[in-house]
């Protein structure tokens, strides 16, 4: 259609009427929310500060056609934040996190929304043998090996790439892990793509291989709070695991071997319960772990994404499902936090105020021959998904 240039001023004089300009702005006000609806997926980056040893670091700002948005550094691949809408289509921030790099890069750093590797979790005494050579790793957590070690991939800078993908806008992280670093061998190239689709799903594929037999085992460890981030503790969250068998531990968090039936065990969330309803139950596996801190073993077949979990806030209706191609998923429920250093919108963050679901295989794999193997041979690729999906319901 061709614009005819002539009828501008008549047009002008015409929404300037008092009549027309009514409409006009009851046409906008109606059209507003849709403009939202359908508003253009979008990445944008900006600076987030320079680490001691120079690389400067920069701040993605997602955003899908829904509005949602995740804003994601190379640090450590950290999502800093994440909105979801509640029932009322009202956005919150439902990850907990830090505003400046300084506050992510200054211990003790609780891994809020880091890539974790390139060993998610625990192996025992920081030992492993491999084609029987034994590789010591960095102890770091008692006398254990916990998140790939001193500085594991949630302390590196990651090399960031933007792209759009039909599924929404994404960010595309590599990082090469060298033969050696925190005692692991070969070369790893490790690639994270983050894609913030538009059925509001946070989309997290993973892809390595290496020049030399490993163990790799990538997860990503945010803090969820689906009240909104600071908002309290998560014990009236209601979860679901859909998972029949848990990973016992034993005082230092290492599997004793045994996969455990969840029935009849405060483990038992095959259907929902709220997380405050067991967690101080007088349980020697919740001693442990200082509360829910272990990982269940997910119904259903391992490689084939599957849904692993669901969480629902009351009083908010968010909902999160998880889904996952990992064997198992780490329920841990900050036990740890303590309040003692504030997030980013300047509120406490005290014990169990976010949850976390790290799908993963699980702890010290590479020292159960009886446990899905963690080792990746030179030549082959380590590939794996999980999808946090949300959404809100009435009740
Ligand atoms: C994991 C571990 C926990 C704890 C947190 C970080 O989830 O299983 O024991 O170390 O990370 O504080």
């Amino acid at each position: 259609m061709r614009l005819n240039f002539k009828l501008i001023p008549r047009l002008i004089s015409k929404v300037t009427s008092k009549r027309s300009f009514k409409f006009v702005f009851l046409f906008l006000l109606i059209l507003s929310p849709l403009a939202v609806a359908v508003a253009q997926p979008s990445i944008t980056k900006a600076p987030f500060g320079k680490t001691a040893d120079g690389p400067s670091v920069e701040i993605y700002t997602l955003r899908n056609r829904h509005g949602m948005e995740a804003r994601i550094t190379n640090y450590g691949g950290i999502v800093v934040s994440l909105t979801a809408p509640d029932r009322d289509r009202k956005f919150a921030d439902v990850v907990l996190g830090y505003s400046s790099l300084d506050d992510y890069m200054n211990p003790p750093f609780p891994y809020f929304g880091a890539i974790i590797g390139r060993y998610g979790n625990r192996i025992a005494k920081g030992r492993f043998t491999l084609n029987g050579v034994e590789y010591k790793l960095a102890v770091n957590n008692g006398e254990n090996h916990l998140h790939g070690g001193v500085r594991g991939f949630d302390k590196v800078v990651w090399t960031a790439e933007e792209t759009k993908s039909a599924a929404g806008p994404a960010l595309s992280l590599t990082y090469l892990s060298k033969d050696g670093e925190e005692g692991y061998p070969g070369n790893l190239r490790v690639r994270v793509v983050y894609t913030l689709t538009n059925n509001n799903e946070l989309k997290i594929d993973y892809t390595a291989s290496t020049d030399k037999d490993t163990v790799t085992n990538l997860t990503h460890h945010s803090y969820f709070n689906l009240a909104g981030e600071g908002n309290g503790d998560i014990l009236d969250h209601r979860v679901v695991l859909k998972a029949s068998r848990f990973v016992p531990t034993d005082a230092g968090s290492i599997p004793t071997g045994e996969l455990k039936n969840v029935t009849g065990t405060p483990f038992d969330f095959l259907s929902a319960h709220a997380i405050g309803e067991r967690i101080n139950q007088d349980d020697q596996q919740l001693k442990f772990g200082n509360g829910y801190d272990h990982t269940w073993v997910i119904n259903g077949r391992a490689g084939i994404l599957r849904q692993a979990a669901s969480v629902y806030e009351p009083t908010t209706g968010r909902v999160m499902e998880v889904w996952t191609t990992e064997p198992g998923v780490q329920f841990y429920t900050g036990n740890f936090l303590d309040g003692s250093r504030p997030g980013k919108s300047g509120k406490a963050y005290p014990r169990r105020s976010g949850l976390c679901l790290e799908t993963q295989h699980y702890p010290d794999s590479p020292n159960r021959p009886n446990f899905p193997t963690t080792t990746l041979r030179k030549g082959a690729t380590y590939r794996s998904t999980t999808i946090y999906r949300f959404s809100a319901r009435r009740s």
